[in-house]
């Protein structure tokens, strides 16, 4: 059995830390980001975006999951992240997802207030919890284009979560997906997320937060990878959002780059061997490794 969502992020919300939500896309990132967990005894999210389900099929990844939730002593949850599609959310939900996410944070309020309603709807009747989006959390491709970034606002945090009965909120505070992440200096946008703090009890979520690590980055580098300007969120600045309120944290290009040095490094260094086991399994351990300081950073370690 899963652990409920909602109850890990009341209690984080409670004792002001975080817990960490992290995109599995495949047994070994799995297996990683649980041993970590099991290690640092933490709760844990393990959450599937659209992109992943379609890569791996939503059954393998759901039954991959709850082997480890019933293998593990630790909490573990898993969640939709970034659901639009809705037969993809109606599935998330009947196979029994701790929560499921509606990101309809591109459409206007009222489209957004509406197609949240209706996902909140669907998720309730089955026990299942709904996390929405307000505000702009964008990508490389928001940076570098002219769309412009539309941060969450209180007035409408209070009316939206208000109206939708979202159980949690993803607010869009300036950081974005993707190893990109700031056109210039890194700066969250902490007054808003106050402001925001004060208007709602609602649990608030950070995305788009990887930290981006220069050890990882020029590690990967040396082993062939092209990572020009790449830019995360600092630990300082994931620490003072804690402190005003944030209690769910996701992370996946972290894992992709520690994934990406696993597998590099072996392969340089051992180019005879072919055996995925052998390629895999330095892959899984940097995830663990990297996983294990996210929970200690977010405060989680020893909350399971
Ligand atoms: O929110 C973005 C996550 O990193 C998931 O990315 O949609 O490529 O799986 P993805
Ligand atoms: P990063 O790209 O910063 O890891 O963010 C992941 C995320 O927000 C998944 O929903
Ligand atoms: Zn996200």
């Amino acid at each position: 059995m899963f652990s409920s969502t909602q109850k890990l992020l009341e209690k984080a919300h409670k004792q002001k830390y975080a817990v960490g939500h992290f995109n599995i896309n495949n047994m070994e990132i799995l297996q990683g980001i649980v041993q970590a967990a099991e290690n640092l005894k933490s709760p844990v999210i393990l959450a599937t975006s659209e992109g992943g389900i379609n890569y791996a099929g939503i059954n393998f990844l759901y039954e991959l999951a709850l082997t480890a939730s019933e293998l593990s002593s630790v909490p573990i949850a898993l969640h939709l992240d970034h659901g639009q599609d809705r037969g993809i959310i109606k599935k998330a939900i009947r196979l029994g997802y701790s929560s499921v996410m509606i990101d309809a944070s591109k459409d206007d309020f009222e489209t957004n207030v509406r197609k949240t309603k209706q996902v909140v709807q669907w998720a309730h009747a089955k026990g299942v919890a709904v996390e929405a989006e307000l505000g702009t959390i964008g990508g490389a491709e928001d940076l570098a284009s002219s769309r412009k970034i539309i941060y969450a606002n209180a007035d409408e945090v209070q009316e939206f979560v208000q109206r939708t009965g979202c159980d949690f909120l993803a607010i869009g505070i300036g950081t974005s997906h993707g190893a990109y992440k700031f056109a210039g200096k890194p700066h969250l946008q902490f007054d808003i997320l106050k402001q925001i703090r004060q208007r709602t009890k609602v649990p608030l979520v950070l995305h788009g937060a990887s930290g981006v690590p220069l050890s990882l980055v020029q590690e990967a580098q040396k082993y062939g990878a092209h990572l020009k300007g790449v830019e995360g969120v600092p630990d300082a600045q994931i620490r003072k959002a804690i402190s005003l309120g944030i209690c769910k944290i996701n992370t996946d290009t972290d894992l992709r780059l520690a994934f990406d040095v696993g597998i590099r490094k072996f392969l340089k260094g051992h180019p005879e061997d072919i055996d995925p086991r052998h390629i895999l399994a330095p892959a899984r351990e940097m995830i663990q490794k990297v996983v294990e300081q996210r929970l200690k950073l977010f405060g989680s370690a020893g909350k399971a």
